[in-house]
């Protein structure tokens, strides 16, 4: 058993290259590593095969509720100086923090805005903001892709979906990036409480706003919910509203991010999907598996849980590298390879099991035309800085800080 530490996974070599550091992990022997303490959270285990992974998050004895975390209830000094927000914060009760048959109930109320025909329809509006974006830059000739492209088109789409005015969605960066900072730092509780704060505040105004003036929108639908009774509380009601804003964000910008530069650092596969567009769905699909935004997730046990000779205790925390599975040589063949007609597309970029991402559809949909139209418009499309100067935040996710490109 060999045991690694939380900061081995966001340290500067992990992050030059982010695929070489899982496929380590995976081709060894060991199937869970001990994690001294997760970024402050106390001891937990992690998973990296794929098979492992794919188990745990389909088994229904590994909870997504933290709350049931042995450790979360044991003060420390650390814990001491987080405040009842922060408590709130990281045990938010929406569908994706929370178990049956509460989270059956919860992604019930949202998962009819999410089907593949709802967002089949969005495709014509996904595509106009798109091209909007990028007819701003065209004449200068570059653009830092993130901040002018990656960013903005699914904050756009998901705030219309929400009914979120466009002149808010400004804000959103900024709070979102100190909150992922932020819970894998304990020192910096004072500014993630800051931006923790506004937030709430942000979404108790939005609700305000809605009553008043309620919209066809995702927002509108759930206060309805609310009104209606035994659907939601109004903390479910809140997390839930943040959990669309989020989700529906952070991870997109990394896929159209991580995306662009893995085709840009293999010239080859991206004249491919140039000259042949119908390859776009699995080229999405793979930039998925090699680029995946979401690197790691995490489960509590329920219960004495033996994996592979190991035991797990009750209320232990079990991380899964969904970055190391995808990495998995026993799964992928050639997993280094970045290859855009691969066959198998069984990756677990969305997570699997019953918390399988719900936005999945609308993320595939907006890679699709984010990398279809920087093929079509920019045949000169080009790395503007040398790879080694690319930075990622220091954050779970797989996220470039910037991507300088011209064309
Ligand atoms: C859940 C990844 C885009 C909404 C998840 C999970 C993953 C994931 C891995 C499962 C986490 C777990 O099991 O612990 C991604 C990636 C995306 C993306 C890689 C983009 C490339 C989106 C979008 C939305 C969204 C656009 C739209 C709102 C959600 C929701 C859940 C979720 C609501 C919780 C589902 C549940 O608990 O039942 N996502 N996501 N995601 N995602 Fe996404």
């Amino acid at each position: 058993m060999k045991d690694i530490t939380s900061s081995d996974l966001v340290a500067p070599e992990t992050m030059r290259d982010f695929n070489a550091f899982y496929q380590k992990l995976v081709n060894r022997q060991e199937r869970l590593y001990r994690l001294d303490d997760f970024f402050g959270m106390g001891k937990a285990w992690i998973a990296f095969r794929y098979e492992d992974v794919s188990a745990i998050l389909k088994d229904p004895r590994f909870l997504s509720d933290r709350r049931k975390f042995a450790s979360q209830q044991q003060s420390s000094p650390e814990k001491s100086s987080v405040n009842e927000l922060l408590e709130w914060f990281k045990s938010m009760p929406n569908m994706l923090m929370v178990d049956p048959p509460d989270h059956t109930r919860l992604r019930r109320l949202v998962s009819k805005a999410f089907t593949p025909r709802m967002i089949e329809d969005l495709r014509p509006r996904i595509q106009q903001i798109a091209d909007e974006l990028l007819d701003k830059v065209v004449s200068r000739g570059k653009m830092e892709l993130i901040s002018e492209f990656a960013y903005p088109l699914p904050i756009i789409v998901i705030s219309e979906m929400l009914g979120i005015p466009g002149h808010h969605q400004a804000r959103f960066r900024e709070w979102t990036h100190k909150l992922a900072e932020g819970a894998l730092n304990p020192g910096q509780a004072n500014l993630v409480q800051e931006a923790l704060q506004e937030f709430i505040d942000y979404i108790q105004s939005l609700i305000s706003e809605k009553r008043v003036r309620p919209g066809n929108d995702v927002i509108s639908g759930l206060l309805q919910a609310y009104d209606e009774g035994d659907k939601l509380n109004e903390n479910e009601l809140l997390s839930t509203i943040w959990l669309l804003i989020t989700a529906g964000h952070e991870t997109t910008v990394n896929l159209i991010g991580n995306g662009t530069l893995a085709l840009l650092q293999h010239p080859e596969q991206m004249q491919l999907l140039r000259e042949d567009p119908t390859l776009l769905p699995g080229a999405v699909e793979e930039l998925l598996r090699y680029a995946g935004p979401v690197m790691i997730t995490g489960r509590v046990a329920d219960e004495d849980i033996e994996i592979h000779g190991t035991l797990i205790r009750k209320g232990e925390m079990v991380m899964v590298s969904l970055a190391g599975a995808d990495m998995d040589a026993s799964r992928f063949d050639g997993p280094e390879r970045l290859d855009i007609t691969r066959q198998e597309t069984d990756h677990l970029a969305f997570g699997r099991g019953i918390h399988l991402c719900l936005g999945a559809p609308l993320a595939r949909m907006e890679g699709q035309i984010a990398f279809g139209s920087l093929m079509r418009r920019f045949p000169n499309l080009r790395l503007d800085v040398k790879p080694e100067d690319l930075a990622y935040h220091y954050s779970t996710l797989r996220s470039l800080v910037s991507l300088p490109v011209s064309f």
